[in-house]
C-alpha cells in the first residue's frame, strides 16, 4: 500500500467556481486526491467580482456543510499570490474558454497571458517542491507557459513537477476497449496516449493487453481481440473526438469526467500506480524523439511521493511514429504562438 503523508497539504484549485471545480473540490476535501490520511487546506482562486463572490458564499457554505474531517481550512481569493502561497499541489483548471468563432491560436494567446501570471506567482511563492497539474485548455501549452515562468528567472519550481492532463483521454480509451471486450476497465493494461491533448493525440493499443483477472498470467494482446478495422474505424475517432462529442451532446465541455481524471492524475502521481501504466503530459527530455522542453503525453508508471517514469524501450510501428511526429510538431507550433504572446 502506498505511503501517505499525515502532514497538512495546501491544495490550490484555479477556476474553482467553474463546472470542473464544482465536481472536483468535494472529492479533494474528502481525501480522494491525496489519500484518507492527508489533511488538506483548499486555496480557491477565481476571477474577481461575481465568480469569487459565488465561490466564497455558495461553494464555501457547501464545503463547510459536508463536515469533511480532512478539510482544515478553505480560502477563496482572486489574488494569485494568496492562492499559491506555500502551496504543495496546484490544479490549474481556470482558463479562458473558446468563444464563438475563436481559433485555437486565439485561445493559445489568451491563455498564455493567464498562465504567465499564474506561473510567475507559483515560482515566487509556492513551495519549491510544488506539484502542478494543468487541466485548462490548451493544457499542454498552458503547462509549458506555467513552467517557463515558474521555473526560470528566479522561479523556484522544477519543470518536471509541472504536468498537463491527458488522463481523460487515457480513461476514454480504456473505457472503449473494456466496452468492446465486455470486461471491466482494470482488465485493460498497458494502454497509452502520446502527444498533445487535441485531435492530434495518438491513442496506442499496440502494447495493450487484456488480463481476465489480476492473477491471469496469460495476458492477451488487445489489438488481436478487437481487430484492426475496429481500432481504425471506431476506436481512434471516438477517443480523439470524444471532447467535441461531449460538448455537442450536453452543450458544455466534459466536467465530471474531467474532474475524475484530474483526481486520478494527481492521486496516482502522488501515491503510485502499482506498476500499471497511465498517461501523463510531462516535461519532455527528448524521450522517444519528442522535442525537448515541450509538455508531451507519454506512458508512465508512478511510485509513491510524486515520482513518474516514462515506460522505456517501446517500439512504435511506422504509423504511430508518423502520428507522434505530427502531434509533437503541433506542440512546437503551439509553443511558438504562445511564446511570442508572452515575449519569450
Ligand atoms: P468553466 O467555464 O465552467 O469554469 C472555468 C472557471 O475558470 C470560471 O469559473 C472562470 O471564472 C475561471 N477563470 C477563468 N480565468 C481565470 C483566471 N485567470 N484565474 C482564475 N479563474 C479563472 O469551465 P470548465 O468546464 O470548468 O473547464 C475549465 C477548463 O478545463 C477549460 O479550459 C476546458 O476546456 C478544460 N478542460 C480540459 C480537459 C482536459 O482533458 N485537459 C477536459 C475538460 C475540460
Ligand atoms: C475534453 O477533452 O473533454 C475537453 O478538453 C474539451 C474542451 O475543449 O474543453
Amino acid at each position: 500500500m502506498a505511503s501517505q503523508s499525515h502532514e497538512l497539504k495546501r491544495v490550490t484549485v484555479t477556476g474553482a467556481a467553474g463546472a470542473i471545480g464544482y465536481a472536483l473540490l468535494f472529492r479533494i476535501a474528502s481525501g480522494q486526491l491525496l489519500g484518507p490520511n492527508t489533511p488538506v487546506e483548499l486555496r480557491l482562486l477565481e476571477l474577481p467580482g461575481k465568480p469569487v463572490e459565488a465561490l466564497g458564499r455558495g461553494v464555501f457554505m457547501e464545503l463547510t456543510d459536508c463536515a469533511f474531517p480532512l478539510l482544515k481550512n478553505v480560502i477563496c481569493t482572486s489574488d494569485a499570490y494568496e492562492a499559491f502561497d506555500n502551496c504543495d499541489v496546484a490544479l490549474l483548471v481556470g482558463a479562458r474558454p473558446r468563444g464563438k468563432g475563436m481559433q485555437r491560436a486565439d485561445l493559445l494567446r489568451a491563455n498564455a497571458k493567464i498562465f504567465k501570471e499564474q506561473g510567475t506567482a507559483i515560482g515566487r511563492v509556492a513551495s519549491p517542491d510544488v506539484h502542478v497539474a494543468v487541466v485548462g485548455n490548451p493544457a499542454n501549452t498552458n503547462a509549458l507557459i506555467t513552467s517557463r515562468f515558474a521555473c526560470t528567472a528566479g522561479g523556484r519550481a522544477d519543470p518536471r513537477n509541472i504536468t498537463a492532463m491527458t488522463r481523460l483521454d487515457h480513461n476514454r480509451g480504456v473505457a472503449q476497449l473494456a466496452q468492446c471486450l465486455r470486461c471491466g476497465p482494470t482488465s485493460i493494461e498497458r494502454f497509452c496516449i502520446w502527444g498533445n491533448h487535441s485531435d492530434s493525440m495518438v491513442p496506442d493499443v499496440s502494447n495493450t493487453v487484456y488480463r481476465k483477472h489480476l492473477d491471469d498470467d496469460n495476458p492477451q494482446p488487445v489489438a488481436k481481440l478487437v481487430g484492426e478495422s475496429w481500432i481504425k474505424e471506431k476506436f481512434l475517432p471516438v477517443v480523439k473526438k470524444r471532447g467535441s462529442a461531449v460538448i455537442a451532446a450536453r452543450g458544455a465541455s466534459s466536467a465530471a469526467s474531467a474532474a475524475n481524471a484530474a483526481i486520478g492524475h494527481v492521486h496516482d502521481w502522488a501515491l503510485g500506480t502499482d506498476g500499471r501504466w497511465t498517461s501523463m503530459s510531462i516535461y519532455s527530455e527528448g524521450q522517444y524523439g519528442a522535442p525537448y522542453g515541450v509538455y508531451c503525453s507519454f506512458p508512465v508508471t508512478c511510485t509513491p511521493g510524486f515520482n513518474y517514469k516514462v515506460v522505456p524501450g517501446l517500439k512504435m510501428d511506422a504509423e504511430t511514429e508518423s502520428a507522434f511526429a505530427k502531434t509533437t510538431a503541433e506542440l512546437v507550433h503551439e509553443r511558438d504562438i504562445a511564446f511570442k504572446e508572452v515575449g519569450l
